[in-house]
C-alpha cells in the first residue's frame, strides 16, 4: 500500500537542525530554528524551571489523568499572564493544550466546525506552519500583505487598509509580538485602529502569542492583546510556554477565548475540550504544571521574570551588535531595521541564491527567505562572521 507514496521534502525550518548537526565544518552557525541560545551556544534549563520541576518531583503522589482541559491552576495562570486586569476574567475560557502548535491545532478544529464557512486571512508572511494547521482544519487561507520588503518593516497602512474590506465572514490570525518570521510588529497605534476596524466590520480576531516576554516585555508585548481584550466582544489567543519558559520539549501552550460574557465561555470551553478531546485526549501535565508552580510561587515567578529579562536583554544586546556591524561592513545604514525588530527574528528579505550560498559555503543555516534567530549567534566573533557573510551574499 504504502510504496505508492512518494517522499515529501519535511519542514522547511526543522529540516535545518538535521543539517547543521551533520555539518563537520567547526565554524558553522546555526540562525535556523527559533530557539533561545546562550553566548555558548546551548538552550539551558531555566533555574526557575528546575526549582519547579524538583518540587514537582518531590510533591507528585500520582500520574493519574488531569483532564481534557489540563490544570485549571495553569489555566487561570495564563489567563492572567496574556490579559492581566484587561478585561472581566469571567469572560474567558481557557484550555492547556501540547504546545502553541497544539493550542492552534485544536482551535483551528473548534473553530472549522462550529463556523465552516469563514475564511482565514494570515499575513504575508507568516508562521511556515500557521496556513498547514488551518488547512488541516479544513478553513481556505488567504494573505493579508504585511511586510514592506523595501523597509523590511510592517506596512501598517497595507495591513489596516486590507481589513478594512473584511467582515463577518472572516477570521484574521495576527502576531500579539515577535513577528514570525519578520521582527517587526505592528505599533499601539495601529492595535487602537484595528480594534475599531473590528468593532466597525465584525471579523473574528484570532491572536497567536508564542514570544511573550522576549520582545519589549512581559507586559509591553502585550498591548494589542490586551487592547482588543479590553474593547471588542470576541477573540481568540494561542498562546506558547515554549520560549518563555524554556520549556520546548514539554510541549506546553494554552488555547484562550474572549467571548461575550461567562455563560457564552462556558459553552465556547466546551467544544473546546471536545476538539482537544479527538485530537490527544487528554494534554501532557508535566510542563504545564513547572509553569503553574512557577507562577503561583511570588519567588519563583520573580526568579522566572529576572530569566525572562536576561535572555531578551542578550537578544536586544545581538541585534545592536549586527546593525553597527552592518553600519561598519557596508557604510550605510541599511540594515537599520535589524535594530528596530524585537523578538528572536528577523527577516532579511534573501533570494533563494543567497540563502544557498549562506549554508552551502558559509555553512550558516539560515531560513528561506532569509529568517535568522538572532539568538543563535554565541558572540562578537560570530557576529561579526556572520556580518561579513551577509554583506558577501548581498
Ligand atoms: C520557529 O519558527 O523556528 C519555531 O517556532 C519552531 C517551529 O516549530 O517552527
Amino acid at each position: 500500500m504504502f510504496e505508492q507514496l512518494s517522499p515529501l521534502a519535511g519542514d522547511p525550518i526543522l529540516r535545518l537542525i538535521g543539517m547543521y548537526r551533520d555539518d563537520p565544518r567547526a565554524d558553522k552557525i546555526d540562525v535556523g530554528v527559533g530557539v533561545f541560545r546562550t553566548a555558548t551556544g546551548e538552550t539551558p534549563i531555566m533555574k526557575a524551571v528546575r526549582e519547579a520541576e524538583q518540587r514537582l518531583h518531590d510533591s507528585q503522589t500520582t500520574k493519574t489523568y488531569v483532564g481534557i482541559a489540563g490544570d485549571p491552576i495553569f489555566d487561570d495562570a495564563m489567563i492572567d499572564l496574556v490579559f492581566a486586569d484587561s478585561t472581566d476574567k469571567s469572560r474567558i475560557c481557557a484550555v492547556q493544550a501540547p504546545g502553541g502548535s497544539g493550542a492552534l491545532r485544536i482551535t483551528a478544529d473548534m473553530l472549522h466546525k462550529t463556523m465552516p464557512n469563514k475564511t482565514i486571512w494570515v499575513s504575508d508572511p507568516t508562521w511556515g506552519n500557521h496556513t498547514p494547521i488551518f488547512e488541516a482544519a479544513g478553513f481556505t487561507v488567504k494573505k493579508y500583505p504585511y511586510l514592506n520588503p523595501e523597509t523590511k518593516m510592517v506596512d501598517e497602512e497595507k495591513v489596516l487598509s486590507a481589513l478594512s474590506k473584511l467582515g463577518t465572514d472572516d477570521i484574521v490570525l495576527f502576531h500579539g509580538c515577535c513577528h514570525n518570521p519578520t521582527g517587526s510588529d505592528l505599533s499601539p497605534a495601529a492595535w487602537d485602529k484595528i480594534a475599531d476596524i473590528i468593532n466597525q466590520r465584525g471579523f473574528l480576531p484570532f491572536i497567536d502569542l508564542a514570544y511573550q516576554g522576549l520582545g519589549k516585555g512581559l507586559d509591553e508585548d502585550l498591548y494589542g492583546t490586551r487592547k482588543l481584550a479590553s474593547s471588542v466582544s470576541d477573540l481568540v489567543v494561542t498562546s506558547s510556554c515554549s520560549k518563555n519558559f524554556g520549556l520546548y520539549r514539554d510541549r506546553v501552550g494554552c488555547a484562550m477565548i474572549v467571548c461575550q460574557n461567562k455563560q457564552v465561555a462556558d459553552i465556547t470551553k466546551s467544544h473546546l475540550t471536545i476538539a482537544a478531546r479527538v485530537a490527544y485526549s487528554m494534554p501532557p501535565d508535566h510542563g504545564a504544571a513547572i509553569v503553574a508552580n512557577i507562577m503561583t510561587d511570588p519567588a519563583l515567578r520573580t526568579m522566572w521574570e529576572n530569566e525572562l529579562t536576561e535572555m531578551r536583554e542578550r537578544v536586544l544586546g545581538l541585534r545592536q551588535m549586527l546593525t553597527d556591524k552592518m553600519a561598519d561592513i557596508t557604510n550605510t545604514d541599511d540594515w537599520a531595521f535589524i535594530n528596530e525588530h524585537r523578538g528572536m527574528f528577523s527577516l532579511l528579505c534573501l533570494d533563494k541564491e543567497q540563502t544557498d550560498t549562506l549554508i552551502n559555503k558559509h555553512s550558516i543555516y539560515i531560513v528561506n527567505g532569509g529568517r535568522i534567530n538572532i539568538a543563535g549567534l554565541k558572540d562578537e566573533a560570530q557576529v561579526e562572521r556572520f556580518a561579513q557573510c551577509l554583506a558577501e551574499v548581498t
